[in-house]
Order: structure tokens, then sequence, then C-alpha cells
């Protein structure tokens, strides 16, 4: 089988490394979990680093070739066929579900029975290099529609869902000196608080997201993170300060917790990034129950591209922070999101992507749903909640102008004191985190927690 070399994505990878932060991983890396912390590595893509293009070939392509046979309801040949859609269900892409049938115990891919645990370790080891291309052949039919070209326009409109290739990928992680470019372990003191690092942003032009994974390093002290752009003159670069967890001025970009996995977009849509020369900050929930201190590097790795894509999404918070929860009772308590459509200049759809519940230890159920202009309701998120166990949910929906959002939080307060809204784990929040496209629609830029200007958060 051919490898083909992808020669713009080797430049832009090497391009990436002399930025301030360590690039990531290209899928060269034979182990990522051997923590290379910091020392950024960037492979040439060849075949024998990016041994999941031969796996796909020896294993799936008798069936998912590319025209597939045999029931199989897509190809598995190139990259773009990982990051197309699944058939069963759009709003994943074909590699997630790749990583799930290969390791299910009823259904299993391929059919004829499990793949070897070497071979599970090659789709592992690709799937936490952040899915790279690596080495997969190119589109067969050589239109090179991939991205927003006028050329793919013409045969069925696949513009709009065509897979931009990432031209680089960054890491930011918690670090111990103050300093840029650290890869000393940040020691986490032996109790609870926000900790947070601050980063220039890694990239000198307009960019987009296009994926994000998180990078859990100590998972016995790290309760979740998540990422701002933060605008204090304060937060430069390779500093880090104990943080109170409340975010006035800055606006959120996206996070995660025990359970959840930060969302890739779909084909056609970038994730807003804050522009050249910003500030990103990293901010964990530090944990540490343990009695001593401890180590971690945890952080995350997105990779972005500068080309234009079709939407731009960005994340909203949705919710109320008008908490008051009294002793020994359970009360459900709700926000209502009216749009703002920029002002109303701006009335196109809004499209909603991912919903991601965040409540503390007493919340156990959160609801949001659309109430529809002309009367109805949808339900967008009906999910029980747990602290340990929080997740982002895939909730395609469409908001039409004149349709607000009703989030309810459920909280059983065992306690006998009041428990009002804060950033500790014994206070409360009501904030369904969603990603939704155009940016901006729903509330002003990116929703800042707390900001007035939140037209989601009432
Ligand atoms: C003998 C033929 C055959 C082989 C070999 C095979 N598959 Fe499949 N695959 C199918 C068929 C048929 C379906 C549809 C029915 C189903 O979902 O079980 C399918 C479905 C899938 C799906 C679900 C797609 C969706 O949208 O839900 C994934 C993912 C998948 N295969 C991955 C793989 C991978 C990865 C391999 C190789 C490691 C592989 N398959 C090997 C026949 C095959």
């Amino acid at each position: 089988m051919e490898f083909s070399r992808s020669r713009l994505g080797a430049a832009l990878w090497a391009a990436s490394l002399l930025l301030g932060l360590a690039a990531a991983e290209g899928c060269g890396s034979s182990d990522s979990s051997t923590g290379s912390d910091g020392g950024a590595t960037v492979a040439e893509t060849d075949a024998a680093a990016c041994p999941m293009a031969a796996l796909l070939e020896q294993n799936c392509q008798s069936c998912h070739a590319a025209k597939p046979v045999a029931g199989a309801p897509m190809a598995l040949v190139t990259w773009n066929d990982l990051m197309a859609p699944a058939h069963s269900d759009p709003s994943r892409r074909v590699y997630e579900l790749v990583k799930l049938r290969v390791s299910a115990t009823t259904k299993f891919m391929p059919p004829v029975g499990h793949l070897s645990a070497a071979q599970l370790a090659v789709v592992d080891a690709w799937m936490n290099a952040g899915e790279p291309n690596c080495g997969f052949p190119d589109k067969s039919d050589g239109t090179g529609s991939v991205g927003t070209g006028a050329a793919s326009d013409a045969d069925g409109g696949v513009s709009d869902t065509a897979v931009l290739e990432p031209e680089a990928c960054y890491e930011v992680r918690a670090h111990g000196e103050q300093k840029p470019n650290d890869s000393t372990p940040f020691s986490v003191a032996a109790e609870q608080y926000y900790h947070a690092f601050n980063f220039k942003v890694p990239y000198d032009k307009d960019v987009k997201a296009l994926t994000f994974k998180s990078l859990l390093d100590n998972a016995q002290v790290v309760h979740h993170w998540l990422l701002y752009q933060t605008n204090a003159s304060t937060d430069t670069d390779g500093t880090h300060q104990n943080s109170t967890g409340t975010h006035s001025n800055d606006t959120l970009l996206i996070g995660w917790a025990p359970g959840g996995a930060p969302p890739s977009m779909p084909p056609g849509v970038g994730f807003q990034m804050p522009k050249p020369g910003s500030m990103l900050q990293l901010e964990i929930h530090y944990f540490n129950s343990t009695g001593k201190p401890q180590p971690d590097r945890t952080g995350l790795r997105f990779c972005v591209t500068s080309k234009p894509t079709k939407y731009t999404a960005a994340t909203t918070t949705l919710g109320t922070e008008l908490l008051l929860i009294p002793p020994a009772q359970s009360v459900k308590l709700s926000g209502t999101c009216h749009p703002s459509y920029l002002g109303g200049k701006d009335k196109r759809d809004i499209h909603i992507l991912y919903s991601s519940p965040h409540m503390h230890k007493t919340g156990t159920h959160m609801t949001t749903v659309i109430n529809r202009v002309g009367g109805g309701t949808e339900t967008l998120v009906d999910q029980p909640f747990a602290f340990r166990e929080q997740h982002d949910y895939p909730t395609p929906a469409i908001v039409h102008p004149g349709d607000t959002l009703t989030t309810t939080c459920t909280f059983e307060n065992t306690s006998s004191s009041y428990v009002t809204y804060g950033p500790l784990t014994n206070n409360e929040m009501c904030y369904n985190f969603v990603i939704a496209y155009p940016a901006d629609l729903l509330a002003n830029p990116g929703g800042s927690l707390q900001g007035s200007d939140n037209t989601c958060l009432k």
C-alpha cells in the first residue's frame, strides 16, 4: 500500500515548533503515554510511524473499501473517511465509532473476531495522538475537495460538509515554573483550589479549532479544567496563580470534566479561537485529598486551521446564577435565554451542537428545553447529573428567531445549611455550556460568565 506524505502538513507541523508552546506530537510518537512532557516532538509522516492506516487496510477494507461492500455503510480508507459524520449518528465522527466498535463486546468490528491487544493499542495510540493525518491515502477521486473550495460546490454542495485537515496542533498544560515553555510538573498542594495557568496564544494568525483533546495527567487530584480567554493584564505568558474560580471579564472557550470529552467540530464548522496576541488561561480545579503535594501536567491539545470554515462556533453559557437552596430540600431553579441575535442584527437560525451540564455536589438533574416561538417546547437535554461523572452530550438542534431556551437544574440539599451560587465544590452552579454556531448569536461573544452582557444567563 502506498502512503502519501502530507507535505503541507509536515511543513506546518514543523513551523508550529517555532511557536511559543510545545507543538503536539505527530503520529510518529510510538507511545504518547510515556510522557514526553514538554519535549516538543514533530515526526516526519511515514508509514512505519503511522500504523493506523495499515491496520485499516488489513482488517477493515475488505468490507469498508473506497466503494464499501458486504453491507458496510462507509469507507475506511482516507483520513477524510475517518473524519466524516458517522452513518448511524451524524453528530459523531466515524473515528469515534471506530474506537467504540473495535473494543465493543457485542457487534464488534471486524465481525470475524476481535483485534489483538497489539492492534487495539495501534488504534489507541492514534487516538491519543489526536487522530493525526499521518499517511492515509489521499482521496482517490483527486478532487482535493477539502475545505470550502468553490470547486466542490458543483458536485452536490459537499463544501458544507467537507472536512478541513488541521494545520497544527498545540498543547497547553499545567507546569511548575513561572516561565513560558516550562515542562516541569506543577506541584498540587494538598487542598481544594483553582489554579490558573496563562499562555500567550501559540499561533500568529487567525485560526479556528477543529479538535480538542483533554490530556488528563494526575487523575487523582484533577476535578475539571476550563479554558478561557483572559483579559487581565497581570496574566502573562508562563505565569500561574491560585484563582477564585470566578471570571467576570473572561470568555469561556471549552472545558472538560470526568466522564466528558471536549468535542470535535463537525465538518464545515470551526471553533472560534482568540486572536493572535491574546492570552489563554487554563484553569484547573484541583481536589487533592492525598494529604501531600502531587505532581500534575494536565491540560489539553487542540488542532487548528487558518483556512476559512463555512461556520464558526463558540461556547455560550445557559442557566442561572440566582441560586439559593434551603437546607434539607429539593428544589428546581431555572434560567431562560433570550438569544441576542447580535441585538437583532443577524436573524439566522442557530445550530446547537453540544451541551455540557455543569453543577456541583447537590445537583442531580438538568434539562434545557427550546420554547418555540409558535408554541410548544422541544427538549435539548434531559439528563441526570452526577458530580463525579459529567458528560458532553451531542445535542443537535436548531433555534429559530423568537425561540427561547430554558435551563432547569434540580438540586437536592441534604445538608443543614443553605447552599448558594459560587465556585467552590460546596457552592452550586447551574450551567449548561452549549457549543453553537453561528458564534455570538445566542449571547454576546462567548457569553462571559457573570457578565451582565450574557443574555443567556438570567
Ligand atoms: C466482513 C465485513 C466487515 C469488516 C471486515 C469490517 N466491518 Fe465494520 N461494518 C460492517 C457492516 C456490515 C457494518 C454495518 C452493520 C453494523 O453496524 O454492525 C459495519 C459497521 C461499522 C461501523 C459502524 C458505522 C456506523 O455508522 O454506525 C464501524 C465504526 C465499523 N464498521 C468499523 C470497522 C472497523 C474499524 C473495521 C476493521 C477493524 C471493520 N469495521 C471491519 C462490515 C465489516
